[in-house]
This record gives C-alpha cells, sequence and structure tokens, in this order.
C-alpha cells in the first residue's frame, strides 16, 4: 500500500486524519467510523431539507450538498464526511438521460444495447460538474480536520443500470453482454472507467480526503468473471489515483469471494461486508491489509445488547488488520434511528486500540 502524502497542501489539514492514519497502517486511538448513506432518509433533518427538490436537482446545489453532507457530522460526531451526491451525477452531467425515481433508484431513459450507444458515454470535464468543485471546496473548509469521501460509482456497478436500464435483482442483460458481446462490454467498461476516474480526480482537485470506489452490485459475479470482465477496469480508476496523496476505499457487497483482487485493482483499504468476519477478509486479503466495515445495517434496528455485543466484536476482529475504519456491511437503512447511530459512534469511540 502507498503511504499517502498528505502535506501536499491543497486545503487539507496538515495533521493526518484517523482514516489517513489508519489506511497507511498507523494506529489511531481508536478505529474511525463513518457510515455508507449517512446523509439522506434516516435523518429528519435531511427529510426537511429536501422536501419539494427532486434528487437529481438537489445533487447540482452546492448550498444544498454542503448542508447535507454536514448534517450527519454535526449529529453523529463521525470521523469521516461523504459528499451528498449520487453515482449516477457525472452520467447525468454528459448528457445521459437518467432520473432517479424515488423508492426505485436511478432509472435510464435508452439502455445500452449496441455500439451506437455507446456515443452518449464521453469524457468527463471538470467544467461538467462545477457544483461539486464549489461544494467540496466549501465542506473542505468547514470540515477543518474532518476528512471528505469523494465517491465514484465502480463501472461495473454504473454498467449494470445502463445496461439494464434500472435497477434489477439478476443483472441478467449486464451479464449477456459481459459474456456474449465481449468487445461491447469492455468498450462500456472502458468509458465509464475514464468518467470514474475524473470524477474522482475533480473531488480531489478540490480537497477531498479520501475517495471511495462503490461496486455495490459486483457481487452478482464469479471470482473469474469479476477478474476477467470488472477488475482490469475499475484498476483503470483507481492505479491512476495512486499519486494523489488520498486512501482510495474500494467497496462492494458479496464480494468476498474476490477481496483479494479487489485489493489488487489500487485499494488502500478494503470494505467488507456482513457475510464474513474482519479477520477472515484479513486472511484473504493477505499482510498488511486495511478494512472497512463491517456491521449488518440490520442490526441497527435490533435491540442495543445486541448491537452493541455486535460492534464491539467487529473492533475485536479488526485488530487482526494493520488498519480498520468501522462502517456498516452496506448503507444505513431508511427506517434506522438516528439516535442508534449516533450511539454506535459513541460505543466505537470508547474502545480504544
Ligand atoms: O450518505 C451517503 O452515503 C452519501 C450519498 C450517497 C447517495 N447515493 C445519496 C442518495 C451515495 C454515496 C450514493 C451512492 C449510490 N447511489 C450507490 C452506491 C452505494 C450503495 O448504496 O451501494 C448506488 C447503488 C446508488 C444508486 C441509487 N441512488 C439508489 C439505489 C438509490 C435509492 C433509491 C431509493 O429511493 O430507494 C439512489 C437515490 C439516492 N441516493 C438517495 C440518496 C439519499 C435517496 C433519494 C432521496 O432521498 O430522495
Amino acid at each position: 500500500m502507498s503511504n499517502p502524502q498528505l502535506d501536499d497542501g491543497v486545503s487539507r489539514d496538515a495533521t493526518p486524519s484517523l482514516l489517513a492514519r489508519a489506511a497507511a497502517g498507523q494506529p489511531g486511538p481508536y478505529p474511525p467510523v463513518w457510515f455508507m448513506r449517512q446523509a439522506g432518509r434516516s435523518l429528519p433533518e435531511y427529510r426537511e431539507l429536501r422536501a419539494g427538490t427532486a434528487m437529481l436537482d438537489a445533487c447540482r446545489q452546492p448550498e444544498l450538498i454542503t448542508e447535507i453532507t454536514m448534517q450527519p457530522v454535526r449529529r453523529h460526531g463521525v470521523d469521516a464526511a461523504i459528499l451528498f451526491s449520487d453515482i449516477v451525477v457525472p452520467l447525468v452531467a454528459i448528457g445521459v438521460g437518467i432520473d432517479i425515481v424515488p423508492g426505485v433508484g436511478p432509472v435510464v431513459d435508452k439502455p445500452i444495447r449496441e455500439t451506437a450507444d455507446l456515443d452518449v458515454l464521453r469524457e468527463l470535464d471538470p467544467a461538467d460538474v462545477p457544483y461539486i468543485t464549489e461544494a467540496v471546496r466549501g465542506l473542505v473548509t468547514e470540515l477543518g480536520p474532518t476528512p471528505l469521501i469523494g465517491f465514484s460509482g465502480a463501472p461495473f456497478t454504473l454498467a449494470s443500470y445502463l445496461v439494464e436500464g434500472g435497477p434489477s435483482r439478476d443483472h441478467a442483460r449486464t451479464k449477456a453482454m459481459m459474456h456474449g458481446q465481449p468487445v461491447l462490454w469492455h468498450a462500456l467498461l472502458n468509458r465509464l472507467a475514464v468518467i470514474a476516474r475524473e470524477f474522482l480526480r475533480v473531488q480531489i482537485d478540490a480537497g477531498a480526503g479520501a475517495v471511495q470506489l462503490f461496486d455495490s452490485w459486483a457481487g452478482a459475479l464469479s471470482r473469474a468473471d469479476y477478474e476477467r470482465y470488472v477488475l482490469p477496469h475499475s484498476r483503470a480508476v483507481l492505479e491512476p489515483l495512486a499519486d494523489a496523496g488520498v486512501p482510495r476505499i474500494h467497496f462492494g457487497v458479496g464480494t468476498n469471494e474476490f477481496l483479494d483482487l479487489m485489493h489488487d485493482a489500487g485499494a488502500d483499504i478494503v470494505g467488507v461486508d456482513w457475510r464474513i468476519p474482519l479477520d477472515e477478509a484479513v486472511r484473504r486479503i493477505g499482510p498488511g491489509a486495511v478494512v472497512q466495515g463491517n456491521l449488518d445495517p440490520a442490526l441497527l434496528l435490533a435491540d442495543w445488547s445486541v448491537l452493541e455485543r455486535e460492534a464491539r466484536r467487529i473492533v475485536a476482529e479488526g485488530r487482526a488488520a494493520a488498519g480498520h475504519v468501522f462502517n456498516l456491511g452496506h448503507g444505513v437503512l431508511p427506517d434506522t434511528d438516528p439516535a442508534v447511530v449516533t450511539r454506535v459512534v459513541e460505543l466505537v469511540h470508547s474502545l480504544g486500540h
């Protein structure tokens, strides 16, 4: 793992954050903690702010982005913020017809089926997403020492939406293209990798202190298919960012059969879902592994006694890693009581290394 250079100017704080220290395998007083989907529907202040504004419109307003990103930081005292945006934002910014339908997710006007359909996927220019640059710059100032995590959807997960036309349980059309039209498949993922990399670079250039590549649906694939059809493209996103000086987190759900490959793609931190213990994840990734995870999001709805036991277990198992970033195995569920999230943060902070 490359040791991130943290004093590279921009407006990042000179003292490495707990997140950066964990990424570099340097123990801190306790594992840094943040939650995927910490900004969003579990927070009443979010619902209030978002009322009457469509998701993609909200994602283009720097003031809204800033406020929604800050809400969970203020409320929970987490050790990192994640930019309020969505994985389809860079695609919408270059003109792809996509809407985010409440309760459904991203829906695509014209799914990608043939080579001519790729024309819409031109390269992303920073000028396409001025609201991202503006929001990140402002947030980095407002957050002070707390790092802002920028993110992008990974090529496979983006391709799944574009090929299926919307959310999918079985990813059947996506897999059919992967195996049946491999030339088209690789051309599609090539283009998505360029867009994802540029989207991450825009956020890093504006001061993001870490980036996460979300390959949420890669767990639908076998190890062999991941290695052949996906890994080269995710590597094309992450590898060129090795010198950017910020930790690179690589996350998927159901990807425990190929955590080592996700690490090899160019990740400093590998996200782990709840299906295996963190010490087993470390064994699979190899010596020096730094992991993020892995509380089952459903457990935030369980009794505190159960939740506390599980959080303690995860912190204990995380000690097998060179660094551990406490998180969920996937995003916060909408029905989660925010007070419980705060309580988990306090608990993890009380469990020193
Ligand atoms: O707090 C955060 O994590 C930051 C914000 C964030 C959102 N989407 C906001 C959002 C992040 C990091 C994402 C990433 C994202 N978007 C992923 C990868 C993460 C994951 O969960 O696996 C994926 C697969 C998407 C696609 C997407 N966008 C889905 C599945 C949905 C939910 C649809 C629904 O309504 O059930 C969205 C919409 C979305 N993105 C919402 C939020 C807060 C809900 C929209 C709303 O509040 O109206």
